[in-house]
C-alpha cells in the first residue's frame, strides 16, 4: 500500500454551506473532484495529522464509494483514526453525536438532506466541527479559498475496505473502527427519555406509524421504536435505506409524506404519525386526523419538555428562527425563559446552544432539535411527543386543543414561489424595504400595521451581526407576515412568504388554516405587490 500525491485542477467549488457542498451525483463522481473538496477540508482545517474523524451518511447513491476515497485520502492525510458507520451509515444528528462523545477532531458527513438521491439526483458532503455541529462560515470560507487554489491531494493505493464488519481494521497507518450507527444514538434518547414509560403506553394501545422515505432514519427507527420501545412489526414503514430513497424526495411534509397523511386522515389511522428526512434532522409530526404544524410543534414541546427526564429540570431558553410562528415565544413568556428570534439556519442556534441559553430550537420547516446535539434530530423530536403522551395519556388534538385553549393560536402557513425570475424577486424585496418606514399605522384588510422592518440578528454571544435576514411586517393583534428569499433554491429565485395570525384563546380556534389566514395573505400581498411582480396569481407550494 503506497501514499501517493495526485495533481487535480482548482474547481469552480460554489461556496461551500452550511450544509456543506451540494452538487449533482455525476459531478461529485468526476475525476478529482470529491478529492479536491476533501483535500480542501483537511487543509482549511489545519490538515488532518494525528486527527480522529467520524465519518458516514444517509445511504445515498455515491455514499459507499465516497467513504471508500474519504479513508484512503484521511489515512494518506496522517489522521489516526477513522469512526465510520456501519455501511457507511449514519444520520445527521447521529453523527453529530459520535463526533461529541468521541471527544473527535469532528466528522465528513454525506449527505443531500431531503434531496432526491441517485445517479441524477444529488449528493453533498460537509465537515462538522468537534462540537458536532456544522462548520461555521470562517471555516467553510477557508475550504473555498483552498478549492480556488488547490494542486493536488494525497491518498493511499489499496483496495476498498469492508464498511459491513462492525470492529477495528487499519487503513495504512489509521485505525479504521466500524460501528453499529444505531448504539451510542440509541443510549443518548435513553438518557432523554423514560422508555419505560413509552412502552407502557404502547402496550397499552397506543398506535403509531414512521415513515422513513427509505432514508436513513429506518433502522434508527426500527431498533428504537419497535426494538426498544416494542411497537409492532410494520410500524415503521420504507424503513430500508435505498440509494435513491424509493425515487421519492426523502422530505417529511404533507406532499412528499402523503400516503402517511392519507393514513392518520383515515377513520382507522394510527393516534401518532412522524417521519424524517433523507439524512434523519427533519420531521413531521401527525395525530389521528391533524398535522402539528412545526412551529406548534416547537411550542408544545417547549410547554410539556419537563415530563421526560432530559428535560425534568426545566429549559434554559428557547429559540426560534425569525420566520417560525410566534407560539414558541409565549410559552417562553409564561415559563419566565429567555426566547431568542434568529435568522434562518440552523448554524444560529450553535452559539446559544453552547453557552447554555437556549435548551431548544426549531425552525419552521421541520427542524426540532435541543442541546443533546448540535443538529437538528427528527427522531429525538419523535420521541419527546412520545414521552409526552406517554405521560399526559391525552391524544395529539387535545395536547393541541390545551395549548391553543392556554396560548392562543398561532395559524400559520408558508406560501412558497419558486423559480421566480431573480431580478423580479430582488427589486420586490429592495422596493418593499425602501417602503417600510411608511407602513406602520397602514390599513390593509382591515388589518393595521403595527411595525415593519429589514430583520438583523445581533448575536447575544458573539456580538455578530447579521443583517438582511428577512422583511417583517406585523400587525396589530399579533398576526404578521414575512418575506424572505431562500438561500437553498436553485432555479431562479424562491420568494417565501410566512404568515401567522394570532388567534386569543378565548377566540375561534378551529378555522381551516388558509381560511384563518385569508386577509393575512392578502394585505401582504397587496403591500408588497408580490402577485403583479412575479406574474403569479398563486404560491406553487403552501405548507
Ligand atoms: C431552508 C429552510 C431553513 C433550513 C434550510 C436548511 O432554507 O427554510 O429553515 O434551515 O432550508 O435545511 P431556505 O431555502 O429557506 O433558505
Ligand atoms: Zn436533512
Amino acid at each position: 500500500m503506497s501514499r501517493v500525491t495526485r495533481s487535480c485542477t482548482p474547481f469552480d467549488g460554489q461556496k461551500p454551506g452550511t450544509s456543506g457542498l451540494r452538487k449533482k451525483t455525476r459531478v461529485f463522481m468526476q475525476d478529482h473532484y470529491l478529492e479536491a473538496f476533501v483535500q480542501s477540508i483537511f487543509n482549511a482545517i489545519g490538515g488532518a495529522e494525528g486527527k480522529t474523524f467520524v465519518i458516514g451518511g444517509d445511504g445515498r447513491y455515491f455514499n459507499a464509494e465516497a467513504i471508500q476515497t474519504i479513508l484512503r485520502m484521511a489515512s494518506a492525510n496522517g489522521a489516526t483514526r477513522a469512526v465510520v458507520g456501519q455501511n457507511g451509515l449514519l444520520s445527521t444528528p447521529a453523527a453529530s453525536n459520535l463526533i461529541r462523545q468521541r471527544g473527535t477532531d469532528g466528522g465528513l458527513i454525506l449527505s443531500a438532506s431531503h434531496n432526491p438521491g441517485g445517479i441524477d439526483e444529488d449528493f453533498g458532503l460537509k465537515f462538522n466541527t468537534p462540537n458536532g455541529g456544522p462548520a461555521p462560515e470562517k471555516v467553510t470560507e477557508k475550504m473555498f479559498e483552498q478549492t480556488k487554489t488547490l494542486s493536488e491531494y494525497h491518498t493511499l493505493e489499496t483496495a476498498d475496505i469492508d464498511l459491513g464488519a462492525i470492529g477495528e481494521t487499519s487503513l495504512g497507518k489509521m485505525a479504521v473502527e466500524i460501528v453499529d450507527p444505531v448504539e451510542d444514538y440509541t443510549a443518548l434518547m435513553k438518557t432523554l427519555f423514560d422508555f419505560d414509560a413509552i412502552r407502557a403506553h404502547i402496550k397499552g394501545g397506543f398506535s403509531l406509524k414512521f415513515d422513513a422515505m427509505h432514508a436513513v432514519t429506518g433502522p434508527y427507527a426500527t431498533a428504537i421504536l419497535e426494538g426498544e420501545l416494542g411497537a409492532p412489526e410494520g410500524t415503521v414503514m420504507n424503513g430500508v435505506p435505498k440509494v435513491d430513497f424509493g425515487k421519492g424526495h426523502p422530505d417529511p411534509n404533507p406532499i412528499w409524506a402523503k400516503p402517511l397523511v392519507d393514513l392518520v386522515m383515515s377513520a382507522d389511522g394510527p393516534d401518532f404519525a412522524a417521519a424524517s428526512d433523507g439524512d434523519g434532522d427533519r420531521n413531521m409530526i401527525l395525530g389521528k386526523g391533524l398535522y402539528v404544524t412545526p412551529s406548534d410543534s416547537l411550542a408544545v414541546l417547549a410547554a410539556n419538555a419537563h415530563l421526560a427526564p432530559g428535560y425534568d429540570k426545566g429549559l434554559a431558553g428557547v429559540a426560534r428562527s425569525m420566520p417560525t410562528s410566534q407560539a414558541a415565544d409565549r410559552v417562553a413568556e409564561k415559563l419566565g425563559i429567555e426566547c431568542f428570534e434568529t435568522p434562518t439556519g440552523w448554524k444560529f442556534f450553535g452559539n446559544l446552544l453552547d453557552a447554555g441559553r437556549a435548551t431548544l430550537c426549531g425552525e419552521e420547516s421541520a427542524g426540532t432539535g435541543s442541546d443533546h446535539v448540535r443538529e437538528k434530530d427528527g427522531l429525538w423530536a419523535v420521541l419527546l411527543w412520545l414521552n409526552i403522551l406517554a405521560v399526559r395519556k391525552v391524544s395529539v388534538k387535545e395536547i393541541l386543543m390545551d395549548h391553543w385553549q392556554t396560548y392562543g393560536r398561532n395559524y400559520y402557513s408558508r406560501h412558497d414561489y419558486e423559480a421566480v425570475d431573480s431580478d423580479k424577486a430582488n427589486t420586490l424585496m429592495a422596493d418593499l424595504e425602501a417602503k417600510l418606514a411608511d407602513l406602520p399605522g397602514t390599513e390593509v384588510h382591515g388589518l393595521t400595521v403595527s411595525e415593519a422592518d429589514q430583520f438583523a440578528y445581533h448575536d447575544p454571544v458573539d456580538g455578530s451581526v447579521s443583517r438582511n435576514q428577512g422583511i417583517r411586517i406585523l400587525f396589530e393583534g399579533g398576526s404578521r407576515g414575512v418575506l424572505r428569499l431562500s438561500g437553498t433554491g436553485t432555479e431562479g429565485a424562491t420568494l417565501r412568504v410566512y404568515l401567522e395570525r394570532y388567534m386569543p384563546a378565548d377566540g375561534d380556534l378551529e378555522i381551516e388554516t388558509q381560511a384563518a389566514l385569508k386577509d393575512v395573505a392578502a394585505a401582504i400581498g397587496e403591500i408588497s405587490g408580490l402577485h403583479a411582480r412575479t406574474g403569479r396569481d398563486a404560491p406553487d407550494v403552501m405548507t
